[in-house]
């Protein structure tokens, strides 16, 4: 569900026609709408009414800071990796003691500014990692609050780069380690354990994974709490899929529902860090036709949005539905490609797509989710700007960079 339609034969973002924004800010350009991001926030937030809940947005997903600001005002916390996204997060004004801090890799600095700071708990992510929060707390005379993520080893049945719950994945800290980690922190002097966490990976589009994960997280807390371990929390991570093209990923309401159902009587606060559910319909990437070539049979569209604004088609073979500005019956085979010098860089291949000339806009759906934030400036080509569309206005939420700022740091 999302505010992106056409009215009066012109594709908007809720009241504003997008070719007004291309025509005052030029293109590429990410463009987000406030109020689908807003009901995505609500939608999500009923669908665990039944149990005590909160709701940290994965920062990763969109950092822009004025959504995050948004989400502050709407109440939600935050599922940061980085000292940045931390950063960001306070910046934007959300609560620290809404924020919880995951990742495999997190370094001193980055737990010293996240424990200064009085965020909700540390997602640790293996032994090495408690040994070094463990320092860090002792150090600064501090009590640190700490969750074991644990890896159930289930196969999310998603692209392997975004599957994180399996033996194989990086990610956690197996079942039987966790356990001994669990019954060795009993006797911690400035360690509070008060959760288990769990985040098997990201668009995942079939309840069958979360299922089974809840199930194996389930009777892992069974066995810790019959152990005597007292236990706050329950993160179960984010994941939920999107329809990016003809996917039916269960709705926010199944999911709340099963997770509800096989957690409420354990008496705990469940921690959601949903990020693509709620940004990723919210958004597109506007670009411009630049030319059209043939080569032999083949067509190509090029257009000026490229892998360094939008890399999902070269890292994961993500389909992005593509949006003519005014409805199109005529269509043609092509190749929808970017600028950048490599054969990777592409929108669409082999794709359906409306008939379009030079100088023709072209939405790419789907894009609020790690488009931005995934992005770069390879071939140094300055980043896109960034706008949020509130009912019948916009603001540019991020300046389009400039060449000046490509070597800012630089000199
Ligand atoms: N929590 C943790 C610990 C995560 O690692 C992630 C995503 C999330 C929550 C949010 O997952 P979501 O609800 O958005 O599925 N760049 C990839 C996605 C990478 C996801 C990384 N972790 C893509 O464009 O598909």
């Amino acid at each position: 569900m999302h505010y992106f339609e056409y009215r009066g034969g012109e594709l908007h973002c809720e009241q504003v026609p997008l070719q007004r924004i291309a025509d005052e800010v030029g293109t590429p350009a990410y463009i987000y709408s406030e109020q689908t991001l807003q009901r995505h926030v609500r939608v999500f937030d009923e669908a665990f009414q039944g149990v005590p809940h909160l709701i940290c947005y994965a920062v990763k997903a969109n950092s822009n800071i004025n959504i995050l600001r948004r989400f502050a005002e709407w109440g939600t916390g935050f599922d940061i990796v980085s000292g940045g996204e931390l950063f960001r997060v306070l910046r934007a004004g959300g609560s620290p003691e809404k924020v919880i801090f995951s990742g495999v890799g997190k370094t001193a600095d980055e737990i010293r500014y996240a424990l200064d700071s009085g965020i909700l708990f540390f997602n640790v992510e293996s032994g090495a990692e408690l040994d070094l929060i463990q320092d860090i707390a002792r150090q600064a005379k501090k009590r640190v609050r700490v969750s074991i993520r644990a890896n159930p080893d289930v196969d999310a049945k998603t692209h392997p780069y975004i599957s994180t719950g399996k033996q194989q994945n990086k990610f956690g800290v197996s079942l039987p380690e966790a356990r001994a980690l669990y019954r060795s922190l009993r006797q911690s002097s400035n360690l509070d354990v008060i959760g288990v966490s769990c985040h098997i990976g990201s668009q995942i589009t079939e309840m069958g994974p979360f299922e089974e994960a809840l199930e194996s997280i389930r009777n892992f807390v069974l066995e810790l709490k019959s152990e005597g371990l007292g236990l706050k929390y329950l993160d179960f991570g984010g994941g939920l899929g999107i329809p990016y093209n003809a996917e039916e990923p269960p709705s926010p309401a199944t999911y709340g529902a099963a997770v509800a159902c096989k957690t409420k009587d354990l008496g705990l606060t469940i921690i959601l860090e949903p990020g693509r559910v709620i940004a990723g319909n919210a958004g597109i990437l506007l670009t411009r036709v630049l030319l059209k070539k043939n080569q032999g049979d083949k067509k190509f569209v090029v257009v000026d949005a490229a892998m360094n604004d939008l890399i999902r088609p070269a890292l994961y073979g993500s389909h992005h539905q593509l949006w003519s500005i005014r409805p199109q019956s005529q269509k043609e085979t092509a190749d929808v490609v970017g600028p950048v010098c490599e054969s990777a860089d592409f929108i669409a291949r082999d794709r359906e797509v409306p008939m379009l000339q030079a100088g023709d806009l072209l939405a790419v759906m789907s894009a609020g989710a790690y488009g931005f934030s995934l992005s770069s400036n390879y071939n140094s080509r300055p980043r896109a700007a960034e706008v949020l569309v509130s009912g019948e206005s916009y603001r540019l939420i991020r300046h389009r960079e400039t060449y000046e700022d490509l070597v800012r740091l630089e000199e």
